[in-house]
Parts: C-alpha cells; sequence; structure tokens
C-alpha cells in the first residue's frame, strides 16, 4: 500500500446513484475514498472508474473492481459504506468482502435492507469483532448528494467512531443541527427506514387521490389543478412530496402534457410490503400504509381493470365538491398517516427494546428525506411533550371541525366514482380510533359460537374467559 492511499477514509462501494452521488457528497466534504464496483463482463465494467472520471470531485478517489486491492486500500479500521440492493445481492456481497476485512473495522449496510436480515448480519459479524451498522438513508439520489437523512441502529461504539463524518454529509436543518442519529441496537435504523418509506407511500396515494378528485373537479385541466397545489404549498399542507407533484404536472412535451404519457401502473420495490406487513405481525391498523399498498397492487390489473371496466358500466351521478374542504380533509388523512406510522415505531420499541425517540425520529425526517414537511416539524416539537399525535392539542380543533367536510368528499368520490382507498381508509380509522365501544363483542360470539374460542363479559372483572350460553345449547 503506498503511502497516498493509507490516508483512504472512506470505501464505498456499489456505484449506483446512490452510492456514487454519496460518494461525490463524500468528497465535497473532503474525504478521501475508495470506490469499488464489481466487475461484470459485459454489463458492468469499470464502473467506479467511469464516475470517478465523470465527476471532477471524484479526482482523488481511489477506483477499484478488486475487492481485495479496494480493501487494503483502506485506512484501519476500514470504514466502508455499502449501497448494493438489498437481499440476496448483499448476502453475496458480504460473503466475499467479510474474509478480507481485519477486527474492528466497520460495516455500514446503506440499503434498504429488511431490519431482521440487518439484525442476522450484525450478530454474524460481531462474531467476528467486526462493527456493523444499519443505515436507513432517505432522500434518494439528490438527497445522496446534497445531504440525507441517515437513520442508523446497530453497534454504538461504531457510530460513535464514524458519527462525525455521517453528521457532515446528512442533511441539515436551517440552524445547521444535522438529520442523522444513532437511533438503537440491531436493526432499528433500517426499522425506522421501512415505517418511513410506509408512511412514504401513503403521502403519495394521498396527493394521488387529491389528484384524481381535482381531475374531477377542474374536468381534467391539469394546468388548474397544477397551480391549485402549488397554493397548498404556501400552507399547512406543505411538503416535499406536494412540491415535487405541482413540479411535475409543469412539464410538457411537443404533444401536451407529459403525465398524461405515463402508463398507470404503479411498481414497488419491496419496503412499502415490509411496512405494511410489520404492522400486521405486531397487531396495529396501519390502514393508510396498506391501503396505499394496494392501490399500487390495484394499479398493476391493468388488464383485469380493462376488461371489468366494459362489463360492469356504472353510472356517476352529479355532485360538486369543494375545495376547501378536500384541502382539510388532506391535512387530517396526512395526520393520521403520521400518527400510524410514529405508533408503530412506538411499539417497537416496547417488542424489541428500542428506546428510538421520536421527536428525534420527526427531526430525521423534517430534512433531507422524501417525507419531509412542514408537519414533520411541528411533530418534532410536539412530540416533545405529547408521546402520540392524536393526543396533540394543536391538531384537536381541525380534527373537530372536519366532520361535515368528510361527508362531502366521501359522498363525492362515491357519486363520481373515484377510488379513494386511503382518504377513506383514513375515516375509518379516525372514527374507529374515536369511538368508546366497537364491534368486536359480535366477533367474539361468533369465534365461540363455532370454535368455542371463549368470551370475557362485561360484568366478569376478574378477566375470566367464559363460554357463551350457545355453546351449552349446541
Ligand atoms: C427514500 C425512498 C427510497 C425509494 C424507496 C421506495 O427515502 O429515498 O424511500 O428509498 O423511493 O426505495 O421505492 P418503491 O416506491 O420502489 O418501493
Amino acid at each position: 500500500m503506498s503511502l497516498e492511499s493509507k490516508k483512504i477514509e472512506w470505501g464505498i462501494v456499489g456505484m449506483g446513484s446512490m452510492g456514487t452521488n454519496l460518494s461525490r457528497n463524500f468528497a465535497l466534504n473532503g474525504y478521501r475514498l475508495s470506490l469499488y464496483n464489481r466487475h461484470l463482463k459485459g454489463k458492468e465494467e469499470q464502473i467506479a472508474l467511469k464516475q470517478k472520471k465523470k465527476f471532477p470531485e471524484l479526482k482523488d478517489a481511489l477506483a477499484f473492481e478488486s475487492l481485495a486491492n479496494f480493501v487494503s486500500s483502506i485506512k484501519r479500521p476500514r470504514k466502508i459504506i455499502i449501497l448494493i440492493s438489498a437481499g440476496s445481492a448483499l448476502k453475496i456481497f458480504l460473503k466475499k468482502l467479510i474474509p478480507l476485512l481485519s477486527e474492528g473495522d466497520i460495516i455500514i449496510d446503506g440499503g434498504n435492507s429488511h431490519y431482521k436480515e440487518t439484525e442476522k448480519i450484525n450478530l454474524q459479524l460481531n462474531k467476528k469483532k467486526i462493527y456493523f451498522l444499519g443505515m436507513g438513508i432517505s432522500g434518494g439520489d439528490k438527497g445522496a448528494l446534497n445531504g440525507p437523512s441517515l437513520m442508523l441502529g446497530g453497534d454504538k461504539e461504531a457510530y460513535k467512531f464514524v458519527a462525525k463524518d455521517l453528521e457532515n454529509v446528512s442533511a441539515k436543518r436551517v440552524e445547521g443541527k444535522p438529520c442523522c442519529t444513532y437511533l438503537g441496537n440491531l436493526g432499528v435504523g433500517h426499522f425506522v427506514k421501512m415505517i418511513h418509506n410506509g408512511i412514504e407511500y401513503a403521502e403519495m396515494q394521498l396527493i394521488a387521490e387529491i389528484f384524481s378528485l381535482l381531475m374531477e373537479t377542474f374536468q381534467g385541466k391539469i394546468n388548474n389543478i397544477q397551480k391549485e397545489l402549488e397554493s397548498w404549498q404556501k400552507s399547512s399542507s406543505e411538503s416535499y412530496l406536494l412540491a415535487i407533484t405541482s413540479e411535475i404536472l409543469t412539464y410538457k412535451d411537443d404533444n401536451g402534457l407529459f403525465i398524461d404519457k405515463i402508463i398507470d401502473i404503479a411498481s414497488a420495490k419491496g419496503t412499502g410490503a415490509w411496512a405494511s406487513e410489520s404492522g400486521i405481525s405486531m397487531g396495529y391498523p396501519n390502514s393508510s400504509m396498506i391501503a396505499a399498498l394496494q392501490a399500487r397492487f390495484t394499479s398493476k390489473m391493468k388488464t383485469q381493470r380493462e376488461n371489468l371496466s366494459k362489463i360492469i358500466t356504472l353510472k356517476k351521478e352529479d355532485a360538486t365538491i369543494s375545495i376547501k374542504k378536500l384541502k382539510i380533509i388532506y391535512d387530517i388523512c396526512r395526520l393520521i398517516n403520521h400518527h400510524q406510522g410514529f405508533e408503530m415505531i412506538r411499539n417497537s420499541n416496547q417488542i424489541y427494546n428500542w428506546n428510538a425517540d421520536l421527536h428525534v425520529i420527526a427531526h430525521l425526517w423534517s430534512e433531507g428525506c422524501i417525507i419531509k414537511s412542514g408537519l414533520m416539524k411541528t411533530l418534532e416539537k410536539e412530540f416533545k411533550t405529547k408521546a402520540s399525535i392524536l393526543e396533540m392539542d394543536v391538531f384537536k380543533k381541525n380534527i373537530l371541525e372536519a366532520q361535515t367536510n368528510w361527508n362531502s368528499i366521501l359522498n363525492f368520490a362515491a357519486a363520481r366514482l373515484i377510488p379513494i382507498p386511503c382518504i377513506s381508509s383514513s375515516w375509518n380509522f379516525l372514527i374507529s380510533m374515536t369511538q368508546e365501544k366497537s364491534s368486536g363483542n359480535l366477533i367474539q360470539a361468533q369465534r365461540d359460537y363455532f370454535g368455542a374460542h371463549g368470551i370475557m363479559t362485561l360484568d366478569n372483572n376478574k378477566g375470566e374467559i367464559i363460554n357463551g350460553p350457545w355453546r351449552i345449547k349446541n
């Protein structure tokens, strides 16, 4: 190893858009880097070198296709960030990487890995005395370049060693506070990122539903919709996702608006499904993200939709909508979406013995990431005194006042045949969660009738499980 290469502070693996942009960000912050990308004959050749040549800020970085040379170029204890596809690609890569590492090296997985996988890898690496951090990164490739939101979990000693560097490259609030924090052990960083993505799915779907409702109101005049959404951006509804939506709607080419050219099939890489599943496995009604995920699934059923639209032709009824009311409901649906996501983190703290502080997470998500918004900044403040969003006084008045607005939006959507799965599931969640009584007693009776699963009666304060009178009769 040359004297020069001994100064290499960070190794970055994976020169896709995220890896390249994060490398550029590190380089712009003055760090010397070694860059590695695999060699796949005819498909991926000299990728690290090509990226180094493409971006002037990477001129001092060393580019590798040999993993052994890459590893030995980095100053010990090595600090390596991996930005490759989660799952099997990561596993295969780690198998090759681990034998080349030394005790005390720090490996950071910056992909969208499942938090349970992160836990397994963490424990496996610790056996070899290698430190591991699972790092959720948000902000897309632009965030990776300009400052992403970084959510870390894993070995605390390792975090202390890399904290300053990661804070330097992360997003900052105007007052300079970095959006980068250690949240706890094992998979918590990736868990929190997964919940971020679940919230992201529902935020996107809510905007898509608002868009459909506005399309009906403005008779398809996208210019008007664009202006309307732009004006929402100057209000309590402000968010990064709303901002990019109104910008997207301005794009045109010779044949008209670009949005009209895009096939109406929404893809998903998996984190939204994981987030949805995790609500199910912890027994939490995370209906907003599930509705959003299912809306993507419905969008994929293009052929079936086309066929059924010919067989079942439903009739639209006359109805109008107030845009002011729509905006009020949009704000409340967002509140419910955030409420559910943060409640899932609160639950996970109990299940996994984590201590991820909700106000810290709201801070992490207030800059750099895809779900940054004015609401998130309010939540950051409010979580200091209240643990649950629907209990926060600041939102109470709006929620109570919105009841008649809900009616009109739900009725309008039903009359004009506009699917609003996320908005209507938010209504159901709000109404269900704010009523003392549920219909769960009838479910219990049914379970007991057919399967002797037992019931608890209100007059039994010992919590005894008994069988109902139908069991005696049968
Ligand atoms: C981010 C994003 C990013 C990506 C997700 C979701 O925070 O930067 O969440 O990680 O958008 O992978 O992608 P899908 O919509 O394809 O599931």
